[in-house]
């Protein structure tokens, strides 16, 4: 009889094997280990036992009991797993077109600041880094603004909890870091940067902004060699024959001053909205650098003279693409920034 159970055994086992499906297993386990399955009903037969052989019967019967019950739920697990793995639902397509993994950009701001840095970069301009928050003396003492000078209400300043420590609302005092750190000239470098102001915040004006310093200086550096400068750089960022002019200006850390202005891009010159009826579009100031500034930035002015000019790159941005109000630029809308996958 112990040994029947061997058969039984190997028999119910290859059944399992040949359960297909999880509705061929239940019946499998119905017909064997359920409640009034074959193997479940083995124990009933132990009354053809001798009472001597008994203990070793009813051990034998609970054996193939849990090996049966273990096989069942291995194969019950793949069963489900091969189920799931053929829901129509889950089925991979291979015919569909694929997904695109959608790409970030970078910020507008961020590619005109890179093609700019890249211009004067081939121009021999290093790209230097100045701190957001300067010394009152920095920001403006030492760019021949003291205290009382009226130049200082053209930047309405945010200061620190330290009066004497402000935002930096201009990067021109990078000129001064960067001359006192490269001694003698000569001085090429070109200083991007966060700036800020206290002003009130509208379509045209942010309290925060990007600034793009150039500084050159050197043992005879000319008027000539910034205009050289400036205009090669706005025929490289604009085009060819895009018409540029230079219109006398003041700044107290330049003299002469002057601003920059290019052919608008709307009307080319004939007078639009856009140009405010002038044909021209401002996009820097410059000047040769004050004899006092360059002073402060330890260049004896008798010896070296040198240029330097300011940007902003979001206004850049602004004028090129007729984007019509400046807070797009840190609002985070991605319908704005998408628009920017690259800067042409
Ligand atoms: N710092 C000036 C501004 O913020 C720009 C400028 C820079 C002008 C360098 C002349 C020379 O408007």
């Amino acid at each position: 009889m112990i040994d029947q159970l061997d058969d039984i055994e190997a028999r119910v086992s290859a059944a399992l094997d040949q359960a297909v499906d999880l509705e061929q297993l239940e019946e499998w386990r119905r017909a064997t280990i359920g409640r009034k399955g074959e193997v479940q009903l083995l124990t009933r037969r132990m009354g053809e036992i001798g009472p001597a052989d008994r203990p070793a019967f009813g051990k034998r019967i609970n054996e193939i009991k849990a090996s049966l019950q273990v096989a069942f739920e291995a194969r019950q697990e793949a069963l489900k797993r091969s189920a799931h793995d053929n829901d129509d639902d889950d089925r991979l397509d291979v015919t569909l077109p694929g997904r695109r993994p959608t790409l970030g950009g970078l910020h507008p701001s961020t590619l005109v600041m890179r093609r700019i840095e890249r211009i004067f970069g081939d121009m021999g301009f290093q790209t230097y880094r100045s701190p957001d928050v300067v010394t009152d003396q920095l920001n403006f003492g030492d760019l021949n603004m003291p205290p009382d000078h009226p130049a200082r209400d053209m930047q309405d300043t945010f200061y620190t909890t330290d009066p004497s420590v402000v935002l930096r609302t201009h990067t021109s005092g990078g000129q001064i870091l960067a001359m006192q750190e490269q001694y003698p000239a000569p001085v090429r470098v070109i200083l991007p940067g966060m700036c800020y102001r206290n002003e009130q915040i509208t379509s045209r004006s942010e309290i925060q902004f990007h600034q793009i310093e150039g500084l050159a200086v050197g043992p005879a550096i000319t008027f000539a060699d910034l205009k050289g400068t400036l205009t090669e750089f706005a025929r490289r960022l604009f085009g060819e024959g895009r018409g540029a002019r230079f219109r006398a200006s003041y700044f107290p850390f330049t003299e002469p001053s002057a601003e920059m202005d290019i052919a608008c891009f709307l009307c080319d010159g004939e007078g639009c909205q856009l140009c405010k009826e002038t044909g021209w579009l401002e996009i820097l100031g410059c000047g040769m650098v004050h004899p006092t500034v360059l002073w402060n930035g330890g260049y004896d002015p008798e010896e070296w003279s040198g240029f330097a000019f300011g940007m902003g790159p979001e206004r850049i941005a602004m004028l090129r693409h007729g984007i019509r109000d400046i807070r797009y630029f840190w609002s985070n809308d991605l319908r704005f920034l998408r628009q920017f996958q690259r800067f042409v």
